[in-house]
């Protein structure tokens, strides 16, 4: 057992301090480096713990540290604070489909500014811990399955900017505390089951602007002190029981009111005189039971929508409805109003283009027209139902009415470019005056603008898209609305595309850091709400082709040195020195589970595969001098391995799989699909593919110096010394890691040895043959359970994790454990079986007789 390169070292004990000198310079490196805050930590891995991750999107945070290693949806400080720590500054966990119940434990994430955990489908109440984190500005718990009461705690939230727990199903009442959040801009609680009456404490809240409440179980009376609400925006309560009480008469004096709406909430009694209303520009009063007349008082020039249908009104139509600049909807249906209807209304309006007008005055008393009733092609006026009918010149409009407008569409236009001709995932962006049309990769984000201030989006689509360009800091020609669907609420639904701005023809798609900024204006609502367009939720951000690479949502914002150093310390911490000591420890508990075949969602199959050679059979044969078995240069399960040279001189390493091995075709490329899109250096990288005549082989970067193995076993000339060793392991290490935590799904190699590490020109460590492991299958729906699969036990004697042998379990843990081996053979140079001896027991039992 000679070690090469080495002097001689033939006692145990002498070889037992390498191995402790290995880790504890492993452990140095680790200690070095500054850590997340432990607290955080364990906080993090109880969150975890109570969620359930059907599709693995935590997958990543098993290993390493928070802050320094890329956890999903995790985005720390970019630095440490005073106590030496990273801290978390922000849980981004969107549209995960994370189901289970949020832990008590966030309360100690308490430098958290952030916590996203919109629609996914979590259940269990609102922890009350979460209002111990003072730091907390968005609390966005909306589209859930929430139940319980809202925590009087979260009244301590003193720097909170936005609460949304909309689309919930959390009950009770809304607790006074409310009150003390001072810095709240936004309540959005609609469409939950609150009860009791609305506090009045809330018109304290200085800067609240915007007071969703619709679609609860509150009920009445409305407290009058709303009014005094000073910054308040959009009241919004539709849906609710105020058991006929009265609209408050002070809700008339809201000078910064843009939006009321009321709708179906038993209120009777009159409407409030809206002549101190100065900005309102959407009333919807419609299906209570109002009584009385029709306030005088001046309307707004900015007013889009009157809905004051299916109340009890009586009396005439006010003047202040003529010549209403902007007006989309007018709705008086199924009231008692009498007299007649002023044509004014109509007659002196100019629409442009875009605009139109929808007028209904169904089921009243009117008895006729002052004026005429000629108007243009885009108003439409309902009649229907009123004595004025019985006059035969106004037939036409007393047939059934159009109610509302029909805003849905999906773009189909190619954004004045020819008919499409770019790849997929490449679109054309929008031509713009100063820019041809040009393919590129858009980002797909879901949007919903949740209390419009129109009833027709036409008009004001042209400043929607300014709108949102230019919060972003972009061209209006980067933004495309893909779809356009209203829905319950009045709420509009949108899909937008985002393409990268022209640069030159090879920039063609955003770049990381790019991504990452686009995703935190929507999620972080840095793009202000606007006037006209209200609130906006962010509803998902899709990834597609090339930026499915991308680390979602977010990462860490270490700067580079930082990170340099902590990357090292991790990947020590994860890898090599878990490794190690497990295998001294060899102690790891096994936790009951059912068995899992479940994979992930299956790739999708393109037939154009990015940077992937398709070669033909002929160019193989000619590479291989016909396959000679000169060329063989390695057997394993899978066939044989030949060196090759391409016609343009490349040597490379091709792979032939043997009759019995060969994949269904669609298999075959699903899974060169999935292997072209790993690339680190501690990867052999595959250059591309041959599927003909009933063949299939992959063709890879050749190595021209052969297997870690050669290395050890004296077949080559060249000694590793101990620093080259440790290079080697940590390249190995960072391979595999990469596998385990960046490729996506995640690979498991299954078979890690000597033989399967490849030594480049310099030495450089690469991982081989992992093309042909499985993919890492998919945690089950319940609890903390790690990865893992039932299967015929793989790999090779020597490696084999003794728990994966026993349980034919295969977890993260089997590759660790054979990498654990084969440092052992780096610092030894034994084989990991050799007469007898087992490498892991040889160093066990040294061990314990240090
Ligand atoms: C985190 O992700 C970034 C970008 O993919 C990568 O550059 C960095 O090395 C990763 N860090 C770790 C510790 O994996
Ligand atoms: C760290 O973040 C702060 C604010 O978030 C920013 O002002 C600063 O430039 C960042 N520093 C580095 C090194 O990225
Ligand atoms: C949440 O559950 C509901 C019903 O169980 C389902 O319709 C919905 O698609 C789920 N949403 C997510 C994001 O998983
Ligand atoms: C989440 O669930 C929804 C419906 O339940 C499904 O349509 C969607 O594909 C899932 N999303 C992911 C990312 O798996
Ligand atoms: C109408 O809206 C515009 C912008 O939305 C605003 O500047 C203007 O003051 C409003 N006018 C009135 C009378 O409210
Ligand atoms: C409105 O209805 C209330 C009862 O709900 C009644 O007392 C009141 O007189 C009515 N007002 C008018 C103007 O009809
Ligand atoms: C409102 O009118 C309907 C019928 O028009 C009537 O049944 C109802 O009693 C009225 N409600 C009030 C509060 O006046
Ligand atoms: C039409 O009028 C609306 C206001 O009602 C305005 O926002 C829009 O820009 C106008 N459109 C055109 C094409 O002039
Ligand atoms: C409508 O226009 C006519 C002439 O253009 C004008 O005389 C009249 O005062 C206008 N009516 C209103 C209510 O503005
Ligand atoms: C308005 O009417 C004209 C003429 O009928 C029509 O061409 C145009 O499409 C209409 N505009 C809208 C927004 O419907
Ligand atoms: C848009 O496309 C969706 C899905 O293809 C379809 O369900 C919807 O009806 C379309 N809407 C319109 C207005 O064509
Ligand atoms: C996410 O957005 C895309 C379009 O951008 C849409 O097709 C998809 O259905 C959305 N997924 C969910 C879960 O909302």
């Amino acid at each position: 057992m000679a070690i090469l390169g080495m002097p001689q070292l033939t006692s145990a004990k002498l070889r037992m301090n390498f191995v402790l000198c290995l880790c504890w310079y492993l452990l140095l490196i680790c200690a070095d480096s500054q850590r997340t805050d432990p607290d955080e930590v364990s906080a993090l891995r109880s969150i975890k713990k109570s969620l359930n991750d059907p599709y693995g999107y935590l997958a990543s945070w098993r290993r390493g540290d928070p802050c320094n290693s890329n956890w999903t949806g995790i985005v720390c400080y970019n630095r440490t604070l005073e106590d030496g720590h990273f801290h978390v500054r922000e849980l981004l966990l969107l549209n995960r489909n994370l189901t289970g119940s949020l832990s008590p434990e966030l309360g100690r994430l308490s430098y958290l500014i952030i916590l996203d955990v919109m629609w996914n489908n979590i259940s269990g109440t609102i922890p009350k811990e979460i209002g111990s984190i003072t730091t907390l500005e968005l609390l966005l718990l909306n589209g859930n399955q929430l139940t319980g009461s809202l925590p009087d705690e979260l009244g301590n939230l003193s720097n909170l900017d936005r609460i949304q727990i909309d689309q919930n199903h959390i009950s009770g009442p809304i607790p006074p505390s409310f009150s003390n959040l001072r810095k709240a801009k936004h309540l959005h609680m609609n469409n939950n089951s609150l009860s009791g009456q609305i506090p009045a404490e809330l018109s304290q809240l200085p800067v609240l602007v915007h007071l969703l409440l619709d679609n609860n179980n509150l009920s009445g009376p409305l407290p009058p002190e709303l009014s005094e609400t000073p910054n308040l925006l959009i009241l919004q309560l539709d849906n609710n029981n105020f058991d006929g009480s009265m609209i408050p008469s002070s809700y008339g004096n809201m000078s910064r009111l843009l939006k009321l709406s009321l709708r179906n909430c038993s209120l009777q009694g009159p409407i409030p005189n809206w002549s101190n209303n100065p900005n309102i520009a959407y009333i919807d009063l419609s299906l209570n039971q109002l009584n009385g007349t029709i306030p005088t008082g001046a309307l707004s020039e900015n007013i889009t929508t009157i809905d004051l249908s299916s109340n009890n009104l009586t009396g005439t139509i006010p003047a202040s409805f003529s010549s209403l600049p902007r007006l989309q909807k007018l709705s008086l249906a199924n009231n008692s109003l009498s007299g007649s209807i002023p044509s004014t209304i109509w007659q002196n309006r100019t629409l442009n283009s875009t605009e139109r007008l929808i007028l209904d005055f169904g089921y009243n008393m009117f008895s006729n027209i002052s004026g005429s009733p000629l108007a243009a092609p885009n108003i439409t006026i309902g009649l229907q139902g009123n004595p004025v009918c019985s006059n035969n010149i106004l037939l036409p409009f007393c047939g059934p009415h159009e109610e509302d407008f029909s805003n849905n569409f999906n773009t189909t236009n190619l954004n004045n470019c020819p008919p499409q001709i770019c790849p997929p995932p490449y679109e054309y962006a929008p031509a713009s005056p100063s820019v041809r049309c040009f393919c590129a990769v858009p980002l797909f984000i879901g949007y919903r603008l949740k209390s419009p201030g129109f009833s027709d989006f036409l008009p004001y689509e042209n400043s929607f898209k300014e709108y949102i360009s230019s919060g972003l800091g972009m061209n209006t020609s980067q933004l495309d609305i893909d779809s356009v669907a209203w829905q319950k609420g009045p709420r509009l639904r949108m899909y937008l595309k985002i393409f990268p701005a022209y640069v030159n023809d090879s920039v063609r798609t955003f770049n990381r850091s790019e991504i990452i900024w686009i995703r935190e204006m929507f999620g972080g609502w840095g793009i202000r709400d606007n006037e006209v367009f209200g609130p906006y939720e962010f509803l998902n951000f899709t990834l597609v082709g090339p930026y499915r690479e991308v680390p979602p949502p977010s990462s860490s914002g270490l700067s580079k040195g930082a990170l340099a150093g902590v990357i090292l310390g991790t990947i020590a911490g994860s890898v090599s020195l878990s490794a190690i000591v497990s295998i001294f420890i060899l102690r790891r508990h096994i936790k009951k589970q059912h068995t899992s075949s479940k994979r992930r969602p299956s790739t999708r199959i393109s037939i154009k595969l990015d940077g992937m050679k398709d070669f033909t059979y002929g160019e193989m044969a000619l590479a291989t001098n016909d396959f000679n078995s000169l060329t063989v240069v390695g057997q394993g399960g899978y066939g044989k391995v030949h060196r090759g040279v391409l016609s343009d001189g490349t040597v490379v390493a091709i792979k032939r799989a043997q009759e019995g091995s060969l994949q269904g075709e669609k298999e075959f490329l699903t899974e060169i699909e999935l292997l072209s899109r790993l690339h680190h250096r501690n990867l052999v990288s595959l250059i591309g593919y041959c599927d003909e005549e009933g063949e299939q082989m992959l063709i890879y970067e050749f190595m021209p110096n052969g297997t870690l193995r050669d290395h050890l076993s004296g077949k080559s000339k060249v000694p590793l010394s101990f620093a080259m060793r440790v290079k080697i392991a940590l390249g190995s290490a960072r391979g595999v890691l990469y596998l385990h935590t960046e490729a996506n799904p995640p690979i498991f190699h299954r078979d890690i040895k000597a033989t399967n590490i490849l030594l480049d020109s310099r030495f450089t460590a690469k991982v081989a043959d992992f093309g042909l492991s499985r993919l890492a299958p998919v945690p089950e729906l319940e609890g903390d359970v790690p990865s893992y699969v039932s299967t015929v036990v793989k790999g090779t004697p020597g490696y084999l994790d003794p728990e994966y042998f026993l349980t034919h379990k295969l977890t993260d843990k089997s590759d660790v454990y054979s990498l654990g081996v084969v440092f052992l053979e780096m610092l030894t140079g034994m084989h990991p079986i050799s007469h007898g001896k087992n490498i892991v027991r040889e160093v066990n039992v040294a061990y314990r007789s240090v």
